[in-house]
């Protein structure tokens, strides 16, 4: 009998048996593919990667700006898929590792549960062998979502999600994206920098939905400069093999064609063949349904991660592993979805945590925005040239507390986590104030911003 069995080996679930195994619980982990999940596999890391390559090829061929020039700056595709890799097999291989040292026993098999005794045990099966555990975290993860839109099936490999689209052995001389979300944006980013020809149909008015209106608006001018075509307003309504068709906003139909389509409208749970239905665990809205504590429907059976649908961000699925083992070792913990950053690995980047001034607007809570460009931090402007970008502060004029803060321009994906800082701990504008930055760094927009509130 374990004390913790754990099915899915990604951010959620190899972060949980770290933590676990180093609180001194025996911990079981059924991975079927790779460790690491979709993050370290086919998301996270691979795309970053690849991005940062572009990034340093831009470099090479913007460096004139910054009095550097480089002749005849080129690529190799094969060479930055082949890094991308390696990259991925060091990290495998390094939580592999890690399992090792936090004494977990990893069972590589399709694991299902198959019941819950009278005393609670659970019990699982895995490559035809039974196993017993006193509490079950699940972490199966999620895929991408397909919509059954005519033609899509007849297009075979033409269509690729964010698996397929990273094994291409070579570059797309033109793609249409279906989606402009996070997936949609980070990859028309990385191929207009590699000189595909990038179009990207959007169903609703603008980009990046989920994230503040203004900053979306900014990144999105950026890119329109760089020769990506955006279609907003635009639901596909059919794939006739590499024609996009869609229907714009006054209702006439027009298509994009591309070598490559990527499908990037959105990812769903994985929970069949799980066994849920055996124990009864409860879904909701195709995810299972989770408390603050991760906690489902059945006792001492927790979901973390993309499985419970909340916000399928690697960082959200490894704190809810956290969460869960803490309150299974004495320490009571739980969530704090109002602090999880969020970012989106485009050059110049963008990155946000908590409320957005949308959101704030909508719920109708009493805010304040203070903003600055981001020219106004002396390092931005020494390392950016030409380039503007946004810190921008939705506070509450009464508390005095930050409810949110969204910037673009890099490094912002490194500087997010003060601001979660400051959500997570209620720190006041004042208390902030008081903080030291490092001078000179980007980092600084953010004090500066809290001084223009009087
Ligand atoms: P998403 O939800 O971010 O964006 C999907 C977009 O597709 C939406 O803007 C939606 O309006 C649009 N759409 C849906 N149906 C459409 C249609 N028929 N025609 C045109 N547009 C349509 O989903 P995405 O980009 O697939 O990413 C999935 C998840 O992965 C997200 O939750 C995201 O947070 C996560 N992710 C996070 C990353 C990061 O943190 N940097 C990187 C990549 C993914």
């Amino acid at each position: 009998m374990t004390d913790l069995a754990i099915i899915g080996g990604g951010p959620a679930g190899y972060v949980a048996a770290e933590r676990a195994g180093a609180k001194g619980l025996s911990v079981t982990l059924f991975e079927k593919n790779n460790l690491g999940g979709v993050c370290l596999n086919e998301g996270c890391v691979p795309t970053k990667t690849l991005l940062y390559s572009a990034k340093v090829y831009d470099y090479a061929r913007h460096g004139d700006k910054y009095g550097v020039t480089t002749e005849g700056a080129t690529f190799d595709y094969g060479k930055i898929v082949a890094r991308k890799n390696k990259v991925v097999r060091k990290l495998v291989a390094g939580i592999g590792a890690s399992m090792k040292a936090h004494g977990v026993n990893v069972v590589k098999g399709e694991a299902r549960i198959t019941g819950r005794k009278e005393d609670g045990t659970l019990t699982i099966e895995c490559n035809g062998e039974a196993y017993e555990a006193k509490n079950l975290l699940l972490c199966t993860g999620s895929e991408a979502f397909v919509p059954p839109i005519p033609g899509v099936p007849e297009a075979g490999d033409v269509i690729v999600t964010n698996r397929e689209i990273l094994a291409l052995k070579e570059r797309p001389q033109s793609i249409v994206i279906i989606g402009g979300g996070v997936i949609g944006m980070e990859f028309a980013s990385f191929y207009n920098s590699l000189g595909t020809e990038v179009t990207v149909v959007e169903m609703l008015p603008e980009i990046l939905g989920g994230l503040d209106g203004e900053v979306s608006v900014m990144l999105r001018e950026v890119y329109a400069k760089r020769g990506i075509q955006f279609r907003l307003s635009c639901k596909v309504t059919e794939v006739r093999g590499n024609e996009v068709i869609y229907v714009d906003a006054e209702g006439n139909t027009a298509s994009a064609t591309g070598e490559k389509i990527l499908m990037s409208v959105g990812r769903r749970a994985v929970t069949a063949n799980l066994g849920l239905e055996t124990i009864g665990v409860e879904m909701e809205r195709g995810a299972v349904r989770t408390d603050a504590q991760l906690r489902t429907n059945v006792p001492n059976v927790f979901a973390a991660g993309d499985i419970n649908g909340f916000s399928m961000l690697a960082h959200t699925a490894s704190r809810e592993g956290e969460v869960v083992v803490n309150n299974l070792t004495g320490t009571p913990d739980e969530m704090r979805y109002d602090a999880v950053p969020g970012v989106v690995y485009t050059n110049p980047e963008v990155a946000g945590v908590g409320l957005t001034e949308e959101q704030a607007e909508k719920s109708g809570v009493r805010y304040a925005v203070a903003k600055l460009p981001m020219a106004f931090s002396g390092r931005f402007v020494a390392e950016n040239e030409g380039a503007n970008g946004l810190c921008k502060v939705i506070y509450d004029p009464d508390k005095r507390t930050v409810l949110g803060v969204h910037m673009l321009g890099n490094p912002c994906s490194e500087m997010i986590f003060g601001a979660a800082m400051a959500i997570t701990q209620g720190m006041t504008i004042a208390e902030l104030q008081r903080v030291i930055f490092p001078h000179p760094t980007v980092s600084e927009i953010l004090k500066e911003t809290l001084f223009t509130i009087k």
